[in-house]
């Protein structure tokens, strides 16, 4: 399989790139063809012995970097052409477990650590497109480790593009930016593959799941400044 790693990374959080892509050297579809496909502002020399696609895109301040992701995959779709599937993962994560062809699936997603079977905390204003009325049942999923084929991944970044759009153009940012939109979607369409918060796993929590992709542990004023 032909399989897409994506990371979006500008000014600081570029520091985070070569551990994270070492680590999926190590532990991510081990015996698949993996591209790395890195989205930045930097011109970086990073290593791999797999192949690594750099694009040029701007830095804009918080919380664009996090909610833009969807509108810039779906910008640059021609780029995954030739793959199969396509995952994204934040930058300031670390793989440590093996991540395999368990994670395979037309629609992939990863249930938040914090909110495991819960609601979590959806937006719900009425006047955002992210929001989840109460009367709907949902499972709360995290937004830092997502994916899916690249038919199935694609269709959900050009939805959640446009409903980050339409919600901009009226003014208002769901709570939990993309996150917020993710679980909208979620919401309608489960996704096929429903991975447990091991692949999502905040590296100072101690949970009862194997620890494969960890959320690292770091100052967000700092970084983000
Ligand atoms: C973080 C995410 C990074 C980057 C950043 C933008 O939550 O881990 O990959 O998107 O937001 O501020
Ligand atoms: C936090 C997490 C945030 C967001 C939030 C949702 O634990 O750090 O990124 O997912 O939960 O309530
Ligand atoms: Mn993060």
């Amino acid at each position: 399989m032909k399989v897409g790693l994506l990371v979006i990374a500008t000014n600081k959080y570029t520091s985070f790139l070569q551990p994270l892509i070492s680590s999926a050297d190590n532990y991510f579809l081990k015996d698949q063809e993996v591209t790395y496909f890195v989205f930045t502002n930097k011109d970086l020399n990073l290593q791999s012995n797999r192949d690594i696609i750099n694009t040029k895109v701007e830095h804009k301040p918080w919380p664009w970097m996090t909610l833009g992701r969807y509108e810039i995959f779906d910008n640059n779709a021609d780029l995954f052409k030739n793959m199969d599937y396509l995952y994204y993962c934040d930058a300031d994560m670390r793989f440590v477990g093996d991540v395999g062809t368990e994670i395979l699936g037309d629609t992939v997603g990863t249930f938040h650590p914090g909110f495991l079977g819960r609601r979590g905390t959806p937006e719900v204003r009425w006047n955002s497109t992210a929001c989840v009325h109460a009367h709907e049942s949902m499972r709360y999923y995290a937004g830092g480790f997502n994916g899916g084929s690249r038919r199935g991944y694609l269709d959900m970044a050009n939805t959640l593009a446009k409903n980050i759009r339409a919600d901009e153009e009226n003014g208002i940012t769901a709570v939990w930016h993309d996150e917020s939109h993710l679980n909208r979607y979620f919401c309608t369409k489960p996704p096929i593959v429903k991975l447990d918060p091991g692949y999502c796993y905040p590296e100072s929590w101690d949970l009862p799941f194997e620890k494969r992709l960890l959320a690292l542990d770091k100052d967000h004023q700092e970084i983000r400044s």
